[in-house]
């Protein structure tokens, strides 16, 4: 196949980039500056921005797949001049309309879990508002929500450590809100098969189906997530346990870090806001986990624990099906 990866460059993205070209798909990576440094060999690379629909349309048209990896962080604050509107919603429906236009078969689209058009964050909004366009298109869609994801160059870890301190730390709530973190090593196969069908395929078998892929993923909303279920309290132990400190949580009443985010709110060296506080209040965990509609045992996915070098060690992340 054919496949056009919109924020290709990014972490998910150039992982998702390394799979496809190593299955035998033909892979450009779009974004607003994309450059060759750090692509997987053989993938080329796009300039576009989703935004602006006359600088993507060209570079959709030939592709047989388009995968929407475009992503404003839900962690962090906007920066001034952009929303999670315009980038999720208006990039998706700019990608969709391309897409359409240009006779695409495949579109895949990442989400979020909890993506709701009334929901509580502008994120969760404009994710819950980009689903709809790309359910009503014409194109043969499949949305993915997963977890949060970490690996090499994801911002889940490092964000852990921006919000808290070693040895005490304060954390909104106690740090009670659950994530069930999945590794993007474990992701990305997944996000190839759903593009391809049933069956994660080898490079040659891929290329001897040709062009298109089968439709076994089509039409699905799947929700992912990693082999455990663990606070942020959790994580926090985590990630400071791999660096050999121990943390202490002291909890911050939600209402007051709430009202603590709302007073600082204009200040623009402050990367947190009152959204950001508000996704605290609720869990990032699958009811059922979809991993097994790619033939994945979700408890023989990779730990969060296990990634840190952690295993084997006492932490508090529990199996997700016990927690
Ligand atoms: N990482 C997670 O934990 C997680 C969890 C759940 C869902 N997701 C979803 O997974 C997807 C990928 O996330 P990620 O973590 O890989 O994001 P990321 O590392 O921040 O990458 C974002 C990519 O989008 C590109 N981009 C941003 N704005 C653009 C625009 N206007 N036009 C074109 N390209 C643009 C970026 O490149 P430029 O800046 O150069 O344009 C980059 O290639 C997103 O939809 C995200 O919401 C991620």
């Amino acid at each position: 196949m054919k496949v056009l990866v919109a924020g290709g460059t990014g972490f998910i993205g150039t992982n998702l980039c390394e799979e496809l070209a190593k299955r035998g798909h033909e892979v450009t990576a779009l974004s607003r500056s994309p450059g060759d440094a750090g692509l997987p060999d053989g993938v080329e690379s796009a300039l576009g921005n989703v935004s602006a629909y006359d600088s993507i349309a060209d570079t959709v048209v030939g592709h047989d797949a388009v995968v929407n990896l475009v992503s404003l962080s839900p962690l962090y604050k906007p920066p001034e001049g952009t929303s999670h509107e315009e980038v999720h919603l208006e990039g998706t429906a700019n990608l969709v309309r391309a897409a359409e236009a240009a006779g695409v078969d495949r579109f895949l689209q990442l989400s979020a879990l909890g993506a709701d058009p009334d929901g509580e964050t502008a994120y969760i909004r404009a994710k819950g508002k980009a689903e709809a366009v790309v359910r009503e298109s014409a194109l043969e869609w499949t949305i993915v929500r997963p977890s949060v994801v970490f690996g090499d160059g994801g911002e889940f870890v490092e964000f852990t450590k921006t919000l808290t301190t070693p040895y005490v730390t304060g954390l909104p709530g106690g740090g009670k809100t659950r994530f069930q973190p999945i590794w993007v090593g474990d992701l990305v196969p997944m996000l190839a098969d759903a593009l391809e069908g049933s069956e994660a395929r080898s490079a040659s078998e891929a290329s001897e189906q040709g062009s298109r892929a089968d439709d076994a993923h089509v039409g699905e909303i799947y929700e992912l997530g990693g082999p455990q279920i663990a606070t942020l309290a959790d994580v926090t132990e985590l990630v400071y346990a791999a660096e050999g400190k121990d943390v202490t949580i002291v909890p911050i009443p939600m209402e007051l870090a709430k009202l603590g985010l709302s007073a600082i709110d204009s200040l623009p060296f402050v990367p947190f806001g009152p959204d950001q506080g508000r996704s605290l209040e609720f869990d990032n965990t699958v009811a059922d986990n979809d991993v097994t509609a790619f033939g994945r045992d979700p408890t023989a996915l990779r730990t969060l624990g296990s990634y840190l070098g952690l295993e084997g060690t006492r932490h508090r992340a529990k199996p997700a099906e016990t927690a």
